[in-house]
């Protein structure tokens, strides 16, 4: 999206234009998606039917189908990221691996029992985790597996600041142990879960966003709504740099019973 009439530009194509020609739109790394996979164990004598859904432009897309034997679906709402994604796969040789589908996570066309594994990382929260887990189970054949990533506090307690911004921004925000309390009440099994060290926010997604700030803003002709955009997304990188010590990813590795 190269936006030639400031004026008409929304603040969410503002955001989408400030995440494009990005590695990943959230926090993550190809480590915490190898680890994840490590965990699962996934069986490697039969094809698998994955989910990748919030798939963005498809950072962790493409390590899964570097590793895993089988076809991704590939699911994002907004096509800037997945023609970023299909760009990416072709270069590397990976599109018959990979399907990309521009879809609503909330309104998904899969039957009952289709995937083998559904992966989402930091993007169930667009639908809520419990509401995420109830929906996306029905697609899952039993013994499936779910990985899936969503902010947690670290701690049981948390300064006032810290804990206001994240329960305005997403009510849903908890501790791992309730996360995790409703995987089991939603039909699913704990394999096992780990946070997301700081290297996987700071250095893979909140610097290489601050770099992009400049042309972003130049780009969008320095509009008031640009510069809000960048505000805010400034705004919670201070906090994380104040507070990352009670907060971040929890990533959920889980089989449907
Ligand atoms: C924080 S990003 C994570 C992207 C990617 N998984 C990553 O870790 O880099 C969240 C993603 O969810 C997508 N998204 C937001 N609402 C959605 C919806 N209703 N259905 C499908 N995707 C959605 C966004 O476009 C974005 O790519």
């Amino acid at each position: 999206m190269q936006p030639t009439d400031t004026n008409r530009v929304t603040e969410l194509e503002l955001i989408i234009d400030l995440h494009k020609n990005s590695e990943r739109q959230g926090p993550g790394s190809k480590n915490d998606t190898l680890k994840a996979l490590e965990i699962l164990n996934l069986p490697t004598n039969q094809k698998l039917k994955v989910a990748d859904i919030g798939c963005g432009s498809g950072g962790q897309t493409i390590t899964l189908a570097e590793k895993l034997n089988g076809e991704i679906i590939a699911v994002d709402l907004f096509p800037e990221f997945l023609n970023e994604l299909n760009e990416k796969s072709q270069k590397l040789g990976l599109s018959d691996k990979i399907v990309t589908l521009e879809k609503s996570m909330e309104d998904l066309p899969f039957d009952k029992s289709e995937f083998d594994l559904i992966w989402s990382e930091g993007a169930i929260y667009n639908i809520g985790f419990e509401n995420g887990l109830k929906k996306w189970n029905d697609y899952l054949k039993v013994g499936g597996y779910l990985a899936v990533s969503e902010i947690t506090w670290i701690t049981n307690s948390r300064p006032k600041e810290i804990e206001n911004f994240w329960k305005a921004e997403y009510p849903e925000i908890d501790i791992a142990s309730n996360k995790i309390k409703q995987l089991e009440d939603n039909g699913y099994t704990l394999i096992g879960y780990f946070y997301l060290n700081q290297e996987s926010w700071l250095k893979n997604y909140y610097e290489p966003m601050k770099v992009r700030f400049e042309t972003f803003l130049s780009r969008n002709g320095n509009s008031e709504l640009a510069r809000k955009v960048v505000d805010e997304n400034q705004y919670e990188i201070d906090l994380y740099q104040k507070f990352k010590d009670y907060y971040s990813y929890g990533f959920y590795l889980a089989r449907k019973n």
